[in-house]
């Protein structure tokens, strides 16, 4: 895997322009499987979670061009059913398939993901919804077999709002014969973004954004033209960056509203931050100051932008506390940010941060997507230079990042390893 070599404790400056949300892109991409014929979709970003989809959809017979952010998803030659376990380990959200499989073909069979870095991941919401709806699964040897004659709509109550759940059943739903209702339905603005585009196909879906989603099958769907929303985790790491470098940035294309949390604890961090349009700018000069912050599903503070806030609170005055509600094992940032001089302590799924004044370069490993994140911003803060290695789980969320921090001002550099021990 490649490393960045970077030079802290530059100030950094300018405009940054945010990708489309990768989040929103993979669900909307295993929507183009309920379609008959092309789907466009613009905006999408160039990276490795995304060219992985793209090759599920391919093994399922789809035919995928990605070209200049715009991709197209030809689904008339469709003709598989089971997706091979090496491309589903690959990627977690390869599990978006089930709904619209079903919906379209009556039968799916992919390999039960495993658990990753940052918890055990059950899928369990997710098929006690497709059960609602008369899906028939088994699941046996690692996989998951599913299979329906008929899908009716149902009444599905998840216990837990998940935002993957909540995707498939919509996508199940959408052409299930009936009304769904989808109660406790996570309420990301990925799920408002893959409503709209169901909609523009022909669907009847209400309620996203909200707790409770209504869905009236329909017998067809039709392929359109769509844009992702921009990425609020890739913008929020952004405005992160200007605050722990003393910076002003900053950051286009952005839904202000979607990163409300951000910019609400931001501002508590003492961060001046202005909004124009979709454009969002931060400036920081000064202390930083101590906080407590909790992860909570949206509109609440968001999980994926946890490490890159324990990031920020180690150089914060005074002492921090940081509660991850979402996922049982997201703290493996603070070992290497320790290796930085942060101080950290970890009791259960709370952390406590006692502010240093600064962080020291070092050499440091991402463990997974967010984590890598955190370093990356630790590095661009701290005194002398940082060797981070592993960023291709960064690649997996951030495009061009070298290229657009270094417009910024930072010193950074991407070595390439074409070979891993
Ligand atoms: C999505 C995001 C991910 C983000 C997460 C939470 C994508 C591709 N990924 O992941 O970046 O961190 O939302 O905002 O959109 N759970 C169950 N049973 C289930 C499903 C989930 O117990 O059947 C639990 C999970 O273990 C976790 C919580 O619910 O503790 C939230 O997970 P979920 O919202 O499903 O996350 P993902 O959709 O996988």
């Amino acid at each position: 895997m490649d490393r960045y070599v970077i030079t802290g404790k530059q100030k950094l400056e300018g405009h940054i322009k945010t990708s489309g949300a990768k989040n929103a892109s993979l669900p909307l991409m295993a929507a183009a499987i309920l379609a008959d014929g092309i789907t466009v979709i613009q905006g999408i970003p160039n990276l490795s979670d995304i060219r992985n989809m793209g090759e599920v959809l391919k093994s399922l017979g789809c035919q995928v061009e990605f070209k200049n952010s715009e991709m197209m998803i030809d689904t008339t030659s469709l003709v598989e059913w089971t997706v091979n376990e090496e491309l589903m380990r690959k990627m977690r959200a390869s599990n978006l398939i089930l709904g619209p499989m079903i919906a379209r073909e009556g039968k799916v069979k992919i390999s039960r993901p495993g658990g990753c870095a940052i918890g055990s991941r059950p899928m369990d919401q997710h098929i006690k919804g497709l059960l609602e709806l008369g899906v028939r699964v088994e699941e046996k040897h690692g996989y998951i077999e599913a299979r329906a004659d008929k899908l009716i709509g149902g009444e599905v109550y998840l216990d837990i709002p998940s935002v993957g759940a909540t995707e498939n059943i919509m996508m199940a739903a959408v052409k299930a014969e009936g009304i769904t209702v989808i109660r406790n339905a996570a309420r990301e603005p990925e799920i408002v973004d893959l409503q709209n585009l169901l909609n523009k196909m022909g669907g009847k879906v209400r309620g996203a954004g909200t707790h409770v989603i209504r869905i009236d099958g329909v017998k067809k769907l039709k392929s359109v033209e769509h844009t992702v929303i921009p990425d609020r985790i890739e913008a929020g790491t952004h405005m992160v960056a200007a605050v722990m470098t003393g910076g002003d940035i900053v950051v286009d294309n952005v839904i202000p509203e979607h990163v409300s949390p951000i910019i609400a604890k931001l501002r508590q961090a003492g961060a001046d931050i202005t909004s124009n349009g979709d454009s969002v700018r931060v400036r920081h000069s000064g202390k930083i100051k101590a906080m407590e912050v909790k992860t909570l599903a949206y509109p609440g503070f968001p999980t994926d932008m946890q490490p890159q806030f324990l990031a920020l609170l180690t150089i914060a005055e005074g002492t921090s506390i940081i509660t991850e509600t979402i996922f049982e094992n997201r703290f493996q940032h603070i070992a290497e940010l320790r290796r930085m001089g942060a101080k950290v302590i970890i009791e259960g799924r709370t952390a406590i941060i006692c502010g240093v004044s600064t962080l020291e370069g070092a050499f440091v490993e991402a463990t997974d997507l967010r984590a890598g994140a955190a370093l990356f911003l630790a590095a661009l803060a701290a005194e002398e230079g940082t060797v981070l290695e592993r960023v291709n789980y960064i690649d997996r969320g951030y495009e061009n990042l070298e290229h657009k921090y270094r417009a910024l001002g930072a010193k950074l550099q991407r070595v390439v390893r074409t070979s891993e021990k």
